[in-house]
């Protein structure tokens, strides 16, 4: 007889633990730790019932080309799938609630639809007549979409089943409950066996399904990280509520590079593409003014240029503020660092604010120099040249290293009228004409040539 034993599941991440605690050590989330029902352990029976069928993989290529991929239409949200939807795939699209996941999802469905892709739009959070609005609303009342209101999630694959649609759109995973898991619908129990029949029915059937998650920070339903690894493309939905740049991006993609973003407007109509990304998050950039660097940077397979903003300012507390919005916080700290170790360039006693305009965030060490140029500049209170763009990346020792498509970077900026770019003395280039290139040893040479310190 199997023991039942009742387990502890961290609801942000979906680790399991022994014993309760306020805190997960999985993901550091507090107060994240439910008591769940156990998964009934039948008794061990040896060998199944059924036998399983091997195929052989030398003969996939020949005898079963690959079915073609189905584009959207929706160019930025093709990139990110990695060139349109594969058949028979999982999608997973999270997001904070209210960021626009539904809008996104059911313009998708719309154009999926108007493309002859046959599309289900089944939600749990909207009304079948509010959905209808929703769709009015955003212009696409004559799409060939058909919608569902069903959660429970027998029923949902029964339709499916009966109406094979090439791709069904699930909003949301928390909205579903199972029959075979006795707990509330949200629980990390219910979230996960419903993305794992979804999951399933998607690679048995060849519908490919796309799963919306609300990103929660309530402790009692489980966010959309608990199923990330079931799934093959793994989307989030980013912004600031204040801004009405979303960023669709790219974090694990079976059928394409992950990194890849794309970009959108909220507008009075939905969600629009923005196809030229760097002019929108230069878009606010007036005179050149101290603390701002333009980073010329890469985001999957494309280049986008960011601004970053630096402020530093006397500080009246004992430890100084650190506050970083859109970059990576230790990267930051490890830039003052040497900054203060190896050029000389102190900080103590001051505040120091960062931030990457338009609510972009950047995770490339690529952006270190741009950093490091925004925190000099905002210090000195100097304006760095006009019309220049940084990149390179930092290493302890203060040396500037290479990084991955500097021709890339460098023809963005061309591209964007800048006719200047500091980069690492190491950085090969090969083939730019037209934009001069400023090569940097290290960060000490850099603070001395550029501000006459250090
Ligand atoms: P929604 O797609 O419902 O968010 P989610 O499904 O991620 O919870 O989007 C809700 C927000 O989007 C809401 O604050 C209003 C805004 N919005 C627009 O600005 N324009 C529109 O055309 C639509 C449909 C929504
Ligand atoms: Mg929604």
């Amino acid at each position: 007889m199997a023991k039942s034993v009742t387990a502890f599941t961290c609801t942000a991440c979906g680790a399991t633990h022994r014993k309760w605690s306020g805190r997960c050590d999985a993901c550091g989330e507090w107060n994240s730790i439910v008591e769940e029902a156990p998964l009934s352990q039948g008794p061990g029976r040896g060998l199944g019932a059924q036998r399983g069928r091997l195929i052989p993989l030398a003969g996939l290529s020949a005898d079963e080309p690959p079915p073609p991929r189905l584009p959207s239409g929706i160019a930025e949200l093709d990139r990110v799938l990695g060139g349109g939807l594969v058949p028979g795939s999982a999608i997973l699209v999270g997001g904070d609630p209210g960021i626009g996941k539904s809008t996104l999802m059911l313009q998708a469905a719309a154009a999926f639809a108007r493309a002859g892709t046959r599309a289900v739009y089944l939600s749990g959070e909207e009304a079948g007549a509010q959905l209808r609005m929703r769709g009015q609303r955003l212009g696409l009342a004559d799409a060939p979409v058909r919608l569902g209101t069903e959660t429970a999630l027998r029923d949902i694959l029964t339709t499916l089943d009966a109406e094979r649609p090439d791709v069904a759109v699930i909003d949301s995973i928390q909205t579903l409950w199972s029959d075979t898991v006795e707990a509330a619908p949200g629980s990390v129990g219910q979230v996960r066996a419903a993305a794992h029949e979804l999951v399933t029915f998607a690679k048995r059937t060849g519908v490919a399904v796309i799963i919306v998650g609300h990103v929660t920070k309530d402790g009692q339903i489980a966010g959309p990280r608990v199923v990330e690894h079931m799934v093959d493309t793994v989307l989030y939905f980013e912004g600031e509520r204040g801004h009405q740049f979303r960023i669709l991006r790219a974090v694990k993609n079976r059928f394409g590079p992950s990194g890849e973003i794309g970009v959108f407007e909220m507008t009075g109509g939905g969600l629009a593409e923005v196809a030229n990304p760097s002019a929108l998050f230069l878009s606010e950039r007036g005179e050149p003014t101290p603390g701002s660097a333009v980073f010329a940077g890469i985001e999957g397979t494309r280049p986008v240029l960011t601004e970053v903003q630096a402020l530093v300012a006397p500080s009246t507390l004992a430890s100084p503020r650190r506050t970083v919005v859109g970059l990576d916080g230790g990267r930051v700290s490890t830039i003052l660092a040497v900054l203060e170790a190896r050029c000389a360039v102190p900080f103590a006693g001051l505040d120091v604010f960062l931030n990457v305009a338009g609510g972009m965030r950047v995770a490339e060490p690529a952006a270190d120099l741009a950093i490091a140029a925004a925190l000099l500049s905002a210090r000195e209170d100097h304006a760095l040249p006009a019309e220049t763009v940084f990149f390179g990346e930092i290493s302890l020792s203060g040396a500037l290293r290479p990084v991955a498509q500097a021709e890339n970077r460098l023809k963005e900026a061309q591209k964007l009228g800048f006719s200047r770019a500091m980069l690492p003395e190491v950085q090969k280039v090969e083939g730019m004409r037209g934009i001069r290139l400023s090569r940097v040893a290290d960060l000490t040479s850099f603070t001395g040539e550029t501000f006459g310190a250090g």
